[in-house]
């Protein structure tokens, strides 16, 4: 007999049991359970089982009833901006005028506490909505957004790692801050914020042309004395901003190397884009054990270049999905998975259904270094997962109902699929968000 504290799921579920090394292994490691049963206590998962094995041992009335339902992990972004969201969809400009027209002033906004708690509400409820439970996320330079968007988030008990934006130089003066207050300022926040509960605190240098060496040096020292932190940033995006670096770096053999120089690579070090790297950035990624976080929406809606997912995986480089919201288009991961697929069409690269939605999940995780803790359906792990409702409009429908096989269904979902799709959202073991039957089905 089941606990009485236990919660049971009866659904279709798929994830990821391993990770992989090569997407050739990935199918390997994927688990799909047509009629399952999903047993929670305290948060964690105890166990999934086919409902056949389970059903003579399972007080059947207590089970949640979700068949025709599919619940996967929920997805992880591996790279965001919440003070962005108000801004997004801002028309015409590439990077560096994007941020200086539409980025700079929406971000001059959150030294206002209230401000602040409002969008930080209305971002988690954005990623709830999307079915994504964790992500890595950019504040603005000031300390208060970050205390907003972890009051929020731990109100939910999401797992979420923030920090505070780190500049010091080529911005409006309402956003810079010398080295020594930068320093200071975070320090506070990783001394409230850093590993208490489900929250985790990101050192976040805005990316190096806003960056000053001395500014560079205050995140590695950060970083030396709290070393289980975690260092998010941007890197090689645009060409502009690449010649930029080199203009302001000249002393620094690339790009990566103005951020290795100060000792911020490495595992829990996490870059944004990676789109233009030249051989020997590809080869300290991987010796340093970085991340990198592949925006497809972003990098299409400033036309900033293609990811080379191909070569990551040879170069063995961890590897997660980011929305990048406010450049990114969307907060939902089947959108962006569809647009991954597209990145991988322009360079015949063929992104399966299968490696798209681990990278969306147990791939994002070890990209985040907390595959021990989210990502599949393994006994122990936190219970943050999606229901999905596999098909909602007519066309889905039709698309959905033709598929052969879980692959196919799998990859309608993230060519058709969208926020209309994700009909409830689980942190912890508890049901943070569920959508109105109604508006699923307009
Ligand atoms: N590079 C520096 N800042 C930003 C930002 O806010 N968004 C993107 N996409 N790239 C950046
Ligand atoms: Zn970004």
């Amino acid at each position: 007999m089941p606990y009485a504290s236990e919660t049971l799921l009866r659904a279709s579920f798929f994830d990821f049991t391993a990770l992989a090394s090569q997407p050739d292994d990935i199918a390997a490691h994927a688990r799909y359970l047509e009629d399952g049963l999903l047993t929670l206590r305290e948060g964690k998962v105890v166990s999934l089982e086919n409902w056949e094995i389970a059903e003579g041992r399972t007080d059947t009335a207590r089970v949640i009833d979700l068949r025709g339902k599919l619940i996967v992990p929920g997805f992880v972004d591996t790279h965001t901006h919440y003070p962005q969201t108000e801004m997004i969809g801002a028309f015409g400009e590439q990077l560096l005028e994007w941020l200086n027209q539409y980025t700079f002033p929406v971000e001059g906004q959150y030294h206002c506490p209230d401000h602040a708690a409002q969008m930080s509400a209305f971002f988690l409820q954005q990623l709830l909505s999307n079915g994504t439970t964790t992500a890595l996320v950019f504040g603005t330079v000031h300390k208060q957004s970050v205390d907003a968007l972890f009051q929020a988030a731990q109100q939910l008990d999401m797992r979420l790692i923030a920090g505070k934006v780190m500049m010091d130089r080529n911005a409006p003066a309402y956003l810079t801050e010398t080295p020594e207050e930068s320093y200071q300022d975070t320090r506070e926040l990783i001394e409230r914020w850093h590993q208490r509960g489900r929250l985790s605190y990101a050192l976040t240098p805005r990316f190096a042309p806003t960056s000053s060496p001395e500014l560079l040096e205050k995140v590695r020292q950060l970083r030396s004395e709290f070393p289980d932190t975690w260092l998010h940033t941007h890197l090689s995006e645009n060409q502009q901003e690449i010649t930029w670096v080199k203009s302001l770096f000249p002393e620094r053999d690339c790009y990566l190397d103005v951020y290795h120089h100060h000792q911020l690579t490495g595992k829990r070090s996490v870059f944004a884009h990676c789109l233009h790297l030249e051989e020997n950035e590809w080869q300290c990624l991987h010796d340093t054990d970085s991340s990198i976080a592949f925006c497809p929406t972003s990098n299409l809606f400033l036309g900033s270049g293609l990811f080379n997912i191909k070569r990551c995986w040879q170069q063995g480089v961890r590897m997660g999905i980011g929305t990048d919201v406010g450049a990114g288009t969307t907060f939902n991961m089947l959108q962006t998975l569809g647009e991954a697929y597209k990145v991988g069409q322009l360079q015949q690269y063929k992104l399966s259904a299968c490696e798209a939605f681990y990278h969306a999940t147990l791939g994002g995780a070890h990209a985040l270094d907390i595959d021990d803790k989210i990502g599949n359906f393994n006994p122990g792990k936190e219970a943050d997962f999606v229901v999905i409702d596999p098909a909602v409009s007519p066309l889905q429908k039709l698309r959905s109902g033709n598929s052969k096989d879980i692959w196919e269904r799998l990859f309608v979902m993230m060519t058709l699929g969208d926020d209309r799709n994700i009909a409830q959202t689980w942190v912890s073991g508890k049901p943070v968000w569920q959508r109105e039957r109604e508006e699923a089905t307009v």
